[in-house]
């Protein structure tokens, strides 16, 4: 498909080959675990690395080929996998990239499983981390040590939702001879070009507003041609690959994924200036509103926003915290987002943060503004402020 089609366009047309599926206008899940070989010469070709045979079902499938194909595109990337989850492909990303004796730089507003797998698994690979704070910008360059493979970046951060300065950052890095890893999930592939911002290898968890409807899980990788026999290498060795059913539900979500996040983003902004003024918000955490500092990054390098945004609330007991949540009835309690219905939950960033510091107590709320009329979830929430603020 050519780049020349608009994003609308493409985002009906992309993966879908109704001639080759025998007029199927979506193209059919392949449940495939054995791919049969035709001969036993095609079988001795594969082996040596020769040929079109893909060898197995967990090195894709026609299904996975058509997700990925239409990622790409939107991506301006080369190539794109997909994995069992965004975090098998963060995970997947981060391995493929830094081995023993490497050291890596990772933003102190990580998405939290991102940080545990760096703090249980990667050091015991014999990998060092720094974790930076996630403004640093060009004054990265003070962390590089000789052996700095890459910086990971993650813009907005996760729960705190801090925009990142990554044309600075990736100018440093490519300077020291370092690539950029980052996870775009927040501003999908609509909304930044990552390749474009100096990013050399992009992550996706597809869950998100790509299924967008709460029903499977799903991750991408996607990258230049330079780094696409690595990736390749990695994703297959490790074998995090995603099942037909997913890559479907996804090419299915993508469909739509153009009209819900318009939606997503007026809803947000409704809620999240509505939120501003409430005398129990301390701040909201949304670049896409002027008052956030990260909206000069956010207008510079992002066409859009999405749903999900954060409400600190200062120093509140946790008993305050559970009136207000409980009560709710349109805000789920529950983890991920990108899906069509609202969602909040409640943490301590001083809990997790190392490089950065944050007032022991605060609470922070994460909301997922979902497709609801905003009348309706600002009320939910106006009465749960209130439970919240008559509670000691
Ligand atoms: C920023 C970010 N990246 C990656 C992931 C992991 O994605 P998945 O839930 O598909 O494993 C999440 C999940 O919440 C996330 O918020």
């Amino acid at each position: 498909m050519p780049h020349a089609f608009k994003t609308e366009t493409q985002l009906i047309n992309l993966g879908r080959h109704p001639l080759r599926d025998k007029g199927s206008v979506n193209p059919p899940v392949h449940r495939t675990s054995t791919v049969l070989f035709q001969n036993f010469a095609e079988y001795e070709n594969y082996e040596k690395g020769e040929g079109e045979h893909r060898g197995y079902g967990r090195y894709g499938t026609p299904t996975s080929d058509s997700l990925e194909e239409a990622l790409c595109a939107l991506e301006g990337a080369d190539h794109a996998f997909t994995f069992a989850s965004g975090l098998s492909a963060v995970t997947t990303a981060m391995l493929t990239f830094a081995g023993a004796g490497d050291h890596i730089l990772v933003p102190d507003s990580v998405y939290a499983s991102t940080r545990k797998f760096c703090k249980y698994e990667v050091p015991r690979l014999g990998i060092d981390i720094t974790y930076y704070d996630p403004t640093i910008g060009a004054g990265i360059e003070a962390l590089f040590k000789p052996n700095t493979k890459y910086v990971y970046c993650e813009s907005p951060g996760s729960l705190t939702f801090e925009m990142q300065d990554i044309p600075a950052i990736a100018k440093v890095a490519h300077a020291k001879g370092a690539l950029v890893l980052a996870d775009n999930t927040w501003a999908t592939m609509l909304h930044q070009k990552p390749f474009d911002l100096g990013i050399d290898i992009s992550i996706h968890s597809a869950t998100k507003y790509v299924a967008g409807h709460s029903d499977v899980l799903i991750g991408a990788v996607m990258c230049k041609a330079a780094h696409y026999k690595q990736l390749k290498r990695v994703h297959h060795n490790l074998g995090g690959c995603a099942q037909g059913d997913a890559c479907y539900l996804a090419l299915r979500g993508l469909r739509t994924m153009g009209l819900r996040l318009k939606e997503h983003e007026r809803n947000a902004l409704i809620v999240a200036q509505w939120l501003e003024k409430h005398p129990a918000v301390n701040r909201v955490l949304y670049p896409a509103l002027p008052s956030d500092p990260g909206h000069a990054l956010f207008k510079r390098d992002m066409t859009g926003a999405c749903g999900l945004f954060g409400v600190e609330l200062g120093k509140v007991s946790s008993k305050a915290v559970g009136k207000m949540l409980d009560g709710l009835h349109h805000f789920g309690i529950g983890f991920s987002w990108g899906g069509y219905e609202s969602l909040v939950i409640a943490y301590q960033p001083h809990k997790i943060r190392t490089a950065t510091k944050w007032e022991e107590g605060s609470f922070v709320l994460r909301l997922n503004i979902g497709l609801e009329n905003t009348d309706d979830l600002i009320e939910d929430l106006d009465a749960g402020l209130k439970r919240l603020m008559a509670t000691k």
